[in-house]
């Protein structure tokens, strides 16, 4: 996770000295990128005309990387991440309602971050879980047939106040 929110000079700061210190690697991108994500918690859409500058690449270059890895935020991240399952037996088992009511519990959208800080909601496409749908996953941990009370239960264990 990264150091806090910074203003956008100290996010251009971080991002040039790192495309600096990689750029002339072989492979330097997923380093790169892995580096940025470590250092500021995400990869901002501001860093990628420093990186494909730096790489000498085109910016769609970047963005194709940054996009095809799931792993890469493209968004600032809440000390906790909650994913609820989007894919096929999940929605089956009510899935959708459960991500209905986590937005109006959490009051964001998907990539959004609680106005706290604390818990960053996103969807995820399957947890290898669906035996036990709805699956979302909180920070490290899968929570099986997770009904709309059990997401508030949850929730609540993270420190949030409704
Ligand atoms: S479909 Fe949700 S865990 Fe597999």
């Amino acid at each position: 996770m990264g150091v806090g929110r910074l203003s956008s000079h100290q996010t251009q700061g971080a991002v040039s000295t790192l495309v600096e210190q990689y750029k002339d690697l072989p492979g330097a991108m997923l380093p790169l990128l892995h580096a940025i994500q470590a250092e500021l918690g995400y990869v901002p859409d501001s860093a990628v005309p420093v990186i494909a500058k730096g790489l000498n690449l085109s910016r769609a270059e970047v963005h194709g990387v940054i996009s095809f890895y799931h792993d890469f935020k493209t968004h600032p991240v809440g000390k906790h991440s909650v994913q609820i399952c989007r894919a096929e037996a999940c929605q089956s088992m009510g899935s959708r309602q459960l991500e209905a009511h986590a937005k109006a519990l959490l009051g964001v959208d998907y990539h959004e971050t609680t106005a706290d800080g604390n818990i960053t909601l996103e969807p995820v496409y399957c947890l290898g879980n669906c035996a036990c749908s709805p699956s979302i996953r909180i920070d490290d941990d899968i929570h099986a047939r997770v009904s709309p009370e059990r997401f508030e239960q949850l929730i609540s264990q993270l420190g949030v106040s409704k």
